[in-house]
């Protein structure tokens, strides 16, 4: 029987709300098909704080580096938003943790699956022309981790700044993650910048092209950013691998999780160059729907099937959890956030969606 150890930190907000679904939904696929995923959930975020003194103890960074992978929930909320930025769950725990795993590459895939463009906000025709872009987010540096950053001066004087700054290596391992992952798909890459005022995507363009040089069945474009955001709206069907810097990434995909529906469906895999990998909705906290037990569970339950997929090699585990999913999906057991507003009174639990999942596994 495969063996496997996990670290979970499920953190705050939705976070431990979506992570019980998940971990159900794991037990099932585990005894199916007689994996043995040893789970150890270890304090993160806003709770390590609170009960810990710190947002990433050390026992917990220990208990990720034993790990096989991370199973990570979400963290952050209103309470320790004054927090000097450095104290703050975002940096001292989930900024900290992907730079410490060098977790430069940052998947995330977004697709309105056949039969599923109701749950889209877009037009009808739109969102049936095909919706299926995997975002690839380059996570462990740019504007999020150059230096210096700071503040100087008083008064009106007083100013704020940040660095954006990327290394033609840093810009090329990310590359060559986005046209790997192109080769196995629609075979086209848009990388997005700035070209037109940026340095920095100056360089990432000059890398980028050189990178597509290996890789002659894959169509290159490139497109601005400001672009992309409106071309996604307009014209989804266009993307298949959008290659984005830190920043650019960040945004696009809260952007690509929309078109499917919802926040609560979009899942991410951080993984470095040896396999090791971070497992998280790219949503967060979700602090307006905390504690009502309302939130979408199935962008933490694909996380966990990445998992399975990219860092334990369990494809046929991923694959059950995949089709549970779709399922789940196009059978209506929909939380309410996928709902028109006045038919939200039908709305499925977080529990109740994790529930239907399961029945369709085992
Ligand atoms: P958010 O992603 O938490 O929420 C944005 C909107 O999406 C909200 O209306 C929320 O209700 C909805 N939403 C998100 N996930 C959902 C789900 N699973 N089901 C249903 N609806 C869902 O973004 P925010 O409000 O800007 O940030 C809240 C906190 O989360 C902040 O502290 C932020 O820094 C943090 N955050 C953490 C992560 C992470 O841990 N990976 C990611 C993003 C934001
Ligand atoms: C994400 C989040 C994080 C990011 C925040 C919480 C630091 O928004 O994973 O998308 O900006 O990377
Ligand atoms: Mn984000």
């Amino acid at each position: 029987m495969a063996k496997y150890q996990i670290a979970v930190l499920p953190g705050d907000g939705i976070g431990p709300e979506v992570m019980d679904q998940a971990n159900r939904v794991l037990d099932a696929v585990c005894s199916k098909f007689d994996i043995q995923l040893e789970r150890t959930v270890y304090p993160v975020g806003g709770y390590a704080i609170d009960h810990h003194g710190e947002a990433l103890p050390e026992s917990t960074l220990k208990g990720c580096e034993q790990a096989d992978a991370i199973l990570f929930g979400s963290i952050g909320g209103p309470k320790w938003d004054s927090l000097p930025l450095d104290k703050r769950p975002e940096r001292a725990a989930l900024l900290t943790l992907r730079s410490h795993f060098d977790l430069f590459s940052n998947l995330r895939p977004a697709k309105i699956y056949e039969g599923l463009a109701h749950l889209s906000p877009l037009r009808v025709d739109i969102a049936q022309s095909g919706v299926d872009v995997l975002v690839v987010r380059e996570l462990t540096s740019g504007i999020y981790f150059g230096q210096p950053k700071g503040l100087e001066g008083e008064g009106e004087e007083q100013y704020a700044f940040d660095t954006m700054r990327y290394s033609k290596r840093e810009i090329r391992r990310i590359a060559i993650s986005a046209f790997d992952a192109a080769m196995k798909r629609g075979k086209k890459v848009t990388s997005v910048d700035k070209a037109n005022v940026l340095v920095c995507s100056r360089l990432w363009r000059e890398v980028v092209e050189e990178v597509a040089k290996d890789y002659t069945e894959v169509t290159l474009e490139h497109i601005y950013i400001d672009n992309a955001t409106m071309q996604l709206l307009c014209d989804p069907a266009q993307f298949d691998v959008m290659l984005c810097s830190n920043l650019f990434g960040d945004i696009i995909s809260d952007e690509c999780a929309m078109l499917t529906g919802s926040m609560g469906l979009l899942p991410s895999a951080s993984i470095n160059g040896d396999g090791f990998g971070m497992y998280e909705p790219a949503g967060g906290s979700a602090p307006d729907i905390a504690g009502k037990g309302i939130a979408n569970p199935i962008a933490q339950i694909l996380s966990a099937s990445m998992m399975l997929r990219y860092s334990l090699g369990e494809e046929a585990a991923a694959d059950a959890i995949d089709a549970a999913v779709m399922k789940t999906l196009s059978d209506g057991v929909l939380t309410g956030e996928l709902m028109p507003k006045e038919q939200r009174d039908k709305a499925c639990t977080t529990e109740q969606v994790g529930t239907y999942l399961i029945q369709q596994i085992s």
